[in-house]
């Protein structure tokens, strides 16, 4: 059975497309979500691919992802700055963990550079718009064929 891969997305990413395109690109979630499904296929993966706006949400799917999912991909948004119960949902699971976002954090404001997703995550990628995602995906395909 092909693994399993959960691709979760925090607040505003569902703005994809309008929001800030200066600093996100004109990607839509949509758009990336098509991109993951194509990549992870060529991967022997599936994508379980989700987005909230809510952190409680995205604790409660971290913590039931060890029941059917083999890895995660995050972008946390703009909890991943300051989200403590994100970090101890992601510490508290044993997954292969990768943080993605899509504009590069360390270019931009100060508050964006600390990440507390990082201290659980076991790769981080950013800076390469909706690719970053795909990449993800390939690293996660190796770490789990390994
Ligand atoms: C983001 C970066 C965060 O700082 C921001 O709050 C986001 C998107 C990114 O993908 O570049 O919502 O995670």
């Amino acid at each position: 059975m092909a693994a399993t891969i959960l691709i979760l997305n925090g607040p505003n990413l569902n703005l994809l497309g309008t929001r800030e395109p200066d600093i996100y690109g004109r990607e839509t979630l949509e758009t990336i979500e098509a991109a993951c499904r194509n990549r992870a296929a060529d991967l022997d993966m599936d994508v379980d691919f989700r987005q909230s706006n809510d952190e409680g949400q995205l604790v409660t799917w971290i913590q039931e992802a060890p029941k059917s999912h083999a890895g995660i991909v995050i972008n946390a948004g703009a909890y991943t700055h300051t989200s403590v119960a994100l970090l101890d949902a992601l510490s508290a699971i044993d997954l292969p963990i990768i943080e993605v976002h899509l504009s590069n954090i360390h270019r931009r404001e100060e508050f964006r550079h600390h990440s507390f997703v990082s201290k659980a995550a076991d790769g981080m990628i950013c800076g390469l718009g909706g690719q970053g995602y795909e990449l993800a995906l390939e690293a996660l395909a190796k770490r789990l064929k390994n």
